[in-house]
């Protein structure tokens, strides 16, 4: 005969009603539910053992609930099927509802407040091992902290980026020279980018070098031309410097161009310095750095700051000077701004132009990157992507 349909019911109103109220007569029923009871406890028990405690007081306060749900004298589960189930079954099922009822007791050992304590782990701090079982079994766990005999997490060694590895080359040869490095703020005065450059607030060489404005007196320097004044001012003549350093301009993203990027400024200043010894001096650093057969040529240019001015240009690298896509089949590239620097500047710099004379050039630092390593989009110095870092 079919079994009664009951409405779904908790194991908490379970265990309060009788087996008859139930609908379970037969030994296979008996045992489907004390199969439920046994599965709920040892669930309810693994539950609160994966939680774990924070620290011993919340360890016990958790044992001592999940301990009085199932075993307190009045109110626990167990002695409610005591009462329900065991003392009211009929005769012929009582010794099938004793075995079964037996087997729950033993199991429910496992939810004293002993074998709890031990169970649950606290966080950081447990070094207590346990018996979990409920149903019976016994089964181990290392409640420990981290399992120290596994073999570590091996972190990948990074490269330097392309960047300063070319700055660091240019800094090299200059070091090699005789000159010492300078640095200078990021967020300059409108003074030291402009003014003191000889770029007063209507010149039109303000466009050029337009940036991003802090305030109205205060900006992203454009170039780390402003280091050469304030290195005046500090160390005054003669001197010899090279600058490298990070600039900012209001430019179009391009593969040419980036918002951000790195120039690397030199300035010589000394008695008796001419057009000549910027030459040479800028001859031996493009063979230096792009090698022995890299010739060079200076073409006229204008930065109010220098007077004259000029691009130095080297042949293309690419071509060797036969012309090419590159070098727009000149077989020259431009690569840096140069000149004598203005009197108006040594003047602002606190030297004094009818005795001292100077040169300054001015190079983009991702530019040389790009012709050294055949880099043909100068935004992916500044992506981030592994996968081209890593071949540096
Ligand atoms: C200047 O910045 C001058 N201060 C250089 C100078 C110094 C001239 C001293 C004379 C004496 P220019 O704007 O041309 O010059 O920039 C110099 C180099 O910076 C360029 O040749 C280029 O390589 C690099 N550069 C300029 N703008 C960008 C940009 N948006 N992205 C990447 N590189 C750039």
């Amino acid at each position: 005969m079919p079994r009664p349909l009951l409405p779904p019911m908790t194991i908490d109103e379970k265990v309060r009603k009788t087996l008859k109220e139930l609908g379970a007569k037969t030994p296979e029923e008996i045992n489907e539910l004390f199969a439920a009871v046994g599965a709920t406890g040892e669930s309810e028990r693994q539950a609160l053992v994966a939680r774990g405690a924070t620290d011993e007081g919340e360890c016990e306060r958790l044992a001592k609930e999940l301990r009085d749900r199932w075993l307190a004298r009045k109110s626990g589960l167990i002695p409610s099927i005591d009462e329900c189930w065991l003392k009211t079954a009929p005769k012929e099922v009582k010794p099938a509802v004793g075995r079964a009822f037996n087997e729950l007791r033993k199991a429910s050992a496992a939810l004293e407040m002993d074998a709890l304590l031990k169970a649950i782990p606290i966080k950081h701090k447990d070094k207590r091992q346990g018996n979990l079982a409920f149903s019976g079994e016994t089964e181990t766990k290392q409640t420990a902290g981290p399992d120290r005999t596994l073999p570590g997490h091996r972190h990948p060694l990074g490269s330097v980026h392309p960047v300063t590895q070319v700055m660091r080359e240019i800094e090299d040869i200059f070091l090699g020279l005789g000159f010492s490095i300078e640095s200078g703020p990021e967020i300059e005065s409108v003074y030291y980018n402009f003014e003191a450059l000889n770029i007063p607030e209507s010149h039109p060489a303000r466009d050029d070098w337009d940036t991003l404005y802090v305030d109205s007196r205060t900006l992203l320097r454009t170039h780390t031309s402003p280091v050469q004044i304030r290195a005046m001012e500090k160390h005054g003549a003669p001197l010899h410097i090279i600058c490298p350093g990070k600039c900012y301009r209001h430019d179009n993203p391009d593969s040419t161009h980036a918002t951000m990027f790195h120039q690397v400024e030199g300035l010589a200043v000394d008695t008796d310095i001419s057009f000549a010894d910027l030459k040479g001096t800028l001859d031996f650093f493009a063979r230096k750095f792009f090698g022995e057969k890299i010739q060079t040529n200076f073409f006229p240019s204008f930065f109010p700051f220098t007077e004259p001015s000029g691009d130095l240009a080297i042949s293309c690298v690419f071509c060797d000077g036969k012309g090419c896509r590159v070098c727009k089949e000149s077989g020259w590239v431009e690569v840096m701004g140069c000149g004598m620097v203005h009197p108006e500047v040594l003047r602002h710099g606190g030297i004094d132009p009818a005795q001292y004379s100077g040169w300054a050039f001015g190079l983009g630092v991702e530019r040389f990157a790009m012709m050294k390593y055949d880099i043909n989009d100068i935004q992916l110095f500044h992506q981030g992507d592994v996968r081209f870092l890593e071949q540096f």
